[in-house]
């Protein structure tokens, strides 16, 4: 089977597009993301880890102990591994074997979708073979919009009963996961979904395929420049092949997952509501994507975020008294549309955020 990236590799539909990322112009600055800048490690067992099961389900000294455990999580990685959260195998393989199957569909069956821009609740890109500053991006990628309403391209056929029951079951665990952030914060469950209206969430779905790469510079190779995610939290899954790397005190940590483990990303919005806390931040964490392996890698992403037409704005209870705020309040669609719409360049897409100190 032809994977879109490699028909894309011989007959790529539009150079100008950036193959970096967003695939949109850009008059962003080109920063370079050099998998060199930061040094690497090997995998890693110190990435936090929390049981779902005990968080929801756990008795009341279990759970204190599982709240505190997310907050550090939030604190010093802005990354963690979830266990037992109980979206069940099947759904999982059954995500993964349709999302495959879209990817090695003919072009023409995805070719409206290939066009597409930012705001565009369906597109598919492709990173075909291209360098941006010296580095491969490798990587094809469906995103739909799932909620409100759920976007999905025809084909496969059954892409859209699957996607709606992954997108509404893995919704459900992030909105449980985003309580017990607000708990993790001495906060009421309810406080961020208040002020990011998360009953109304939007949540997009992403599947990435990195093809298989044994080139010569494919020690270098990536298949997702660093960035962090313009959400609020990203849940994924991959499909046994490890590449995600976080960073984590300046280097560079390969996330290797316990089986059937997902991992957590705290996003951009996160960051944005939990600006001060009492000892400290929430970050969203910066992340990135390497390739290099014979076989394909895929990774699943969905993500929640507030309603696109809140504005988010710190949680005033996290305020202290006469700290000044670093981050002012943005639309979230604005924000997103910003840093969709320029080339990822680690977390720069926030300052647009930031408030300017004269
Ligand atoms: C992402 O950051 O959306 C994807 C990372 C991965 O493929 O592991
Ligand atoms: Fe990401």
């Amino acid at each position: 089977l032809l994977s879109l990236h490699c028909i894309m590799a011989e007959t790529p539909l539009n150079h100008s597009t950036d193959p970096c990322t967003n695939g949109e112009h850009s008059g962003h600055p080109a920063v370079p993301s050099s998998p060199t800048a930061m040094g690497t490690r090997g995998g890693d067992d110190d990435i936090p880890t929390v049981d779902f099961d005990v968080l929801i389900h756990g008795a009341a000294d279990q759970r204190t102990q599982a709240i505190r455990d997310l907050r550090r999580a939030c604190e010093d990685w802005g990354f963690f591994m979830v266990i037992n959260l109980g979206v069940p195998e099947e759904l999982k393989e059954a995500m993964m074997e349709t999302c495959k199957e879209l990817f090695s569909l003919p072009e023409e069956d995805k070719a409206e979708y290939l066009e597409a821009g930012p705001m565009d609740p369906i597109r598919i890109g492709t990173g075909f073979l291209s360098v941006v500053d010296g580095v491969r991006y490798w990587r094809d990628y469906l995103k739909m919009f799932a909620h409100p309403e759920l976007h999905c391209p025809a084909k496969p056929a059954k892409l859209r009963d699957v996607a709606a029951e992954y997108a509404a079951k893995t919704r459900d665990l992030l909105l449980s996961l985003a309580e017990a952030i607000s708990e993790s914060l001495g906060l009421d469950g309810g406080r961020i979904s208040e002020a990011l209206d998360l009953e109304s969430c939007f949540q997009i779905l992403v599947a990435n395929h990195y093809p298989p790469y044994t080139g010569s510079d494919s020690r270098t190779g990536l298949g997702m420049p660093a960035h962090s995610d313009h959400g609020l939290l990203t849940l994924l899954f991959q499909n046994g092949i490890d590449g995600l790397q976080v960073e984590h005190n300046g280097q560079w940590l390969l996330a290797k997952p316990l089986p059937g483990a997902f991992f957590v990303i705290a996003g951009d919005q996160l960051e944005h509501v939990v600006q001060i806390v009492s000892n400290g931040r929430y970050k969203g964490v910066l992340h990135r994507a390497v390739v290099g392996g014979e076989r394909a890698r895929m990774s699943m992403v969905s993500m929640i975020s507030p309603c696109l037409d809140t504005v988010v704005e710190p949680v005033p209870e996290l305020v202290h008294d006469g700290q000044g705020l670093e981050f002012r309040g943005v639309r979230y669609r604005d924000y997103m549309e910003h840093q969709q719409s320029n080339k990822l360049n680690g977390k720069a897409a926030l300052d647009i955020a930031r408030v300017q100190i004269d």
